[in-house]
């Protein structure tokens, strides 16, 4: 029996590099060697556009994207292949003049128009035990949230959001922030921030040995009374009061704006006001700015002018994009924001979660599926998806819950089909 061919569970999975993982049950992916499937056609496979004013050039374009499909079809079938094709060798990236396609003009320039911008390393910012965890139905005890954060830690992440320090009247599902913290205090390989709303909360956290926090303000002012009983101004008090403590200690102070694109109240809000607040809370201390899709209607056009707004106001090295995906829109956003410059993406595992004072928002972009997208984009992430994927299920099972990540669904039924 060859290695390909030897059943494999969930638990191999960690054992197997993300690498490993996709030409496993991926035949050859992007292979890069052949010349004959490079990374110029995984980009356009199935798109029948093209942005030359050329015949010559659409002529080439429409021929390479021909030849990409005929290959396709003489490949091996293994079932549901959801991984099939994904990864594009890293080295395409800066070597497109080398590959075998780098006489086609017209799809070069098209690769080097989409990829132009696009940062080589993603920091991904995981929310799941918070912002996931703080809208579950039920209550998870403390030593699954505990759990689940050393599991998270464990796939190479560099940023896990633990729990926040708000009411527990208003958030019971994270009534245990100070136990979750506390038993977590002796981390020191990753980043465990906590989220704060005020100096009574900032106070709890570090008492509690939180060594990095995150306050949140809003667009939207409807949002901000709803979400935190304030207006944005206020909130804006709150918080300098709160960062003002934090550098004291030095500990470093996220901020998050939600509602960038739009509000569940307000409908849409204008990119002006989103930059306006992004720059309040960067002038105020804050080092990253994150900027929250809270209900998902945000899509690449609208993503793009908030982006643009925010950009001329805030350095793009210090921005983060959260996009919950109520209408699916996630990826493609993602997309155009590293596009656009942004390398830091904040996700949850399994696209746990939802929002509380938002009706109807689903949870964030599931991790697994941002992990799958920038690794066939060969964009560097450091984190295992096979542990990401045992770590989804984990928190699955316990929840009772089919994932919300797609990647992570289809992968599950590759692999169940191939044992
Ligand atoms: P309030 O009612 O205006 O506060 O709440 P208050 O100062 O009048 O106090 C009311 C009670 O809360 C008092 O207790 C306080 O001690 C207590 P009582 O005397 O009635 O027994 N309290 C606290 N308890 C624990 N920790 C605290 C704290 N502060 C006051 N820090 C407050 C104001 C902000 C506290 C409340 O509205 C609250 O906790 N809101 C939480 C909202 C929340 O957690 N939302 C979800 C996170 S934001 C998010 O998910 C969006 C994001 O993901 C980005 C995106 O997607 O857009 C980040
Ligand atoms: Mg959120």
């Amino acid at each position: 029996m060859s290695s390909l061919e030897e059943p494999l569970g969930m638990d191999k999975l960690s054992s197997l590099s993300t690498n490993d993982l996709f030409h496993r049950f991926s035949s050859n992916g992007c292979s890069t060697s052949g010349g004959d499937t490079g990374m110029g056609r995984c980009w356009i496979e199935g798109n029948a556009s093209t942005s030359s004013n050329n015949d010559e050039e659409d002529f080439e374009y429409a021929q390479a994207v021909f030849t990409w499909r005929h290959h396709a079809r003489d490949r091996p079938q293994y079932g549901n292949d959801a991984a099939y094709g994904n990864r594009c060798d890293s080295r395409h990236f800066p070597n497109l003049q080398q590959n075998s396609y780098s006489r086609d003009v017209g799809l070069q320039n098209i690769t080097n128009k989409i990829i132009k911008g696009i940062p080589k390393y993603v920091k991904i910012v995981e929310v799941g035990a918070r912002d996931g965890l703080q809208n579950e139905k039920s209550m998870v005890p403390t030593s699954v949230k505990i759990e689940l954060i050393k599991r998270l830690v464990s796939t190479g992440l560099s940023v896990v959001e633990a729990t926040s320090f708000v009411s527990p009247k208003w958030v019971p599902q994270l009534a245990d922030a100070r136990e979750v913290t506390e038993a977590l205090k002796n981390f020191d390989s990753t980043r465990l921030p906590v989220l704060v709303p005020n100096l009574k909360g900032f106070e709890a956290a570090v008492a509690a040995g939180a060594k990095e926090i995150a306050v949140f303000a809003s667009a939207s002012e409807s949002f901000s009374k709803s979400n935190i009983n304030c207006t944005i101004d206020e909130s804006f008090s709150r918080y300098r009061a709160v960062v003002h403590a934090a550098t004291k200690l030095n500990i470093r102070v996220r901020g998050y704006v939600s509602c960038v694109i739009g509000c569940p109240v307000e409908g849409m809000i204008s990119p002006s006001k989103v930059a306006y607040v992004a720059k309040e809370l960067y002038d105020m201390g804050c080092c990253e700015i994150s900027l929250g899709d809270t209900i998902g209607t945000g899509t690449p056009g609208t993503v793009i002018s908030m982006l643009g707004a925010v950009m001329s106001v805030v350095p793009v090295e210090k921005l983060a994009v959260h996009f919950h995906d109520t209408y699916g829109q996630s990826l493609p956003n993602i997309l155009v924001s590293l596009q656009m410059g942004i390398s830091t993406v904040d996700s949850s595992i399994a696209g746990l979660g939802g929002f509380p004072y938002a009706m109807g928002a689903s949870g964030n972009v599931a991790t697994e599926d941002v992990v799958y997208m920038l690794d066939g984009l060969s964009i560097q992430t450091n984190v295992d998806l096979g542990k990401l994927l045992q770590t989804g299920e984990f928190i699955c099972k316990h929840l009772g819950r089919r994932s919300g990540s797609k990647a992570a669904v289809a992968l599950s039924q590759l692999i169940t089909n191939r044992e």
